[in-house]
């Protein structure tokens, strides 16, 4: 059987095992999926092993993303602008880089909840590694306006030089956000991890507005609480992108499409 699995640090909470599984079955596809921990700074040495013993194909979590991208061959357009790669494939000799996050969060916002991006004011809370996977995707909805706060506002300033050829980014701080209203809010900080709030000002959300965190949770975080309790129409966590990215990563691998919805609707009850 082909051999897959997920390598992080930490990684005995995932859910790709699963996710994969439950992907496989539907699909009829014959595959293993496992869980692969690394040390830091022992990830090539990790995934060399793998590859050795017959693995296909990996998922990457974090904190080797980065690693991920240096120890690919061959990458997507989007791993090379978002410097990360989540899905690496073994053929042929080579290894393969891509990048299905920003796919993943753009086909559950789309298609799942389905909420256009396209014309719409969109705010990105944050400027880190979770930001930058998924502003090309972003960028290629074609939103009325892109807009990154970040505490750090150089790091949002960096971002939207780096992404200027692909679409107009505005970079800003939290206070600078007073006053103005967003279509769609997506929370790409670590706060939820940290049961924080971003230092967001009250009344960004437009009427109706999605509020969407990438964090996913049993509860609401206090993000999609602070929303719930504004102007906000519909609140989302990312279980859906999870799904999404997993099922992205998998088309990569097989080559066929699985479908997401049972699956995820199968994890919201597991993590109830
Ligand atoms: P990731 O790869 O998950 O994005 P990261 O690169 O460490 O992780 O980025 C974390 C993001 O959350 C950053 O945008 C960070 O803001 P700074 O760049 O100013 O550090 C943001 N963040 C984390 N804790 C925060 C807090 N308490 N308030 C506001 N922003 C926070």
């Amino acid at each position: 059987t082909d051999r897959y699995a997920v390598i992080g640090n930490p990684i005995s909470h995932s859910q790709s095992p699963f996710i994969h599984s439950e992907f496989a079955s539907a699909t009829g596809q014959a595959l293993q999926y496992e869980k692969l921990f690394a040390d830091i700074g022992k990830f090539d040495e990790v995934v060399s092993a793998f590859v050795a013993a017959g693995g296909r194909g990996l998922n990457v979590t974090l904190p080797f993303k980065g690693d991920a991208f240096r120890f690919a061959q061959e990458v997507s357009e989007c791993a090379r602008l978002s410097e990360a790669v989540n899905t690496l494939s073994f053929r042929d000799g080579k290894i393969y880089g891509d990048n299905t996050d920003g796919v993943g969060l753009v086909r559950d916002i789309v298609d799942n909840l389905d909420v256009a991006i396209t014309g719409k004011r969109v705010l990105l809370l944050g400027a880190g590694g979770a930001v930058r996977g998924v502003l090309p995707t972003l960028l290629a909805e074609k939103p009325a306006t892109l807009t990154i706060a970040n505490r750090t506002v150089v790091k949002a300033e960096a971002l939207a030089a780096q992404f200027a050829s692909l679409g107009q980014i505005e970079a800003t701080g939290y206070e600078a956000l007073a006053g103005r209203q967003f279509d769609i809010v997506i929370n790409g900080t670590s706060t939820s991890l940290q049961g924080e709030l971003p230092p967001m000002p009250a009344g960004i959300f437009a009427a109706g507005a999605l509020a969407y965190d990438m964090v996913y949770s049993r509860g609401l975080t206090p993000f999609l609480r602070r929303a719930q309790g504004e102007q906000a129409g519909m609140l989302a966590d990312g279980l859906g992108m999870l799904v999404e990215q997993a099922a992205e990563s998998f088309r990569i691998w097989r080559d066929v499409q699985p479908e997401t919805r049972k699956v995820t609707n199968m994890l919201r009850e597991v993590l109830a």
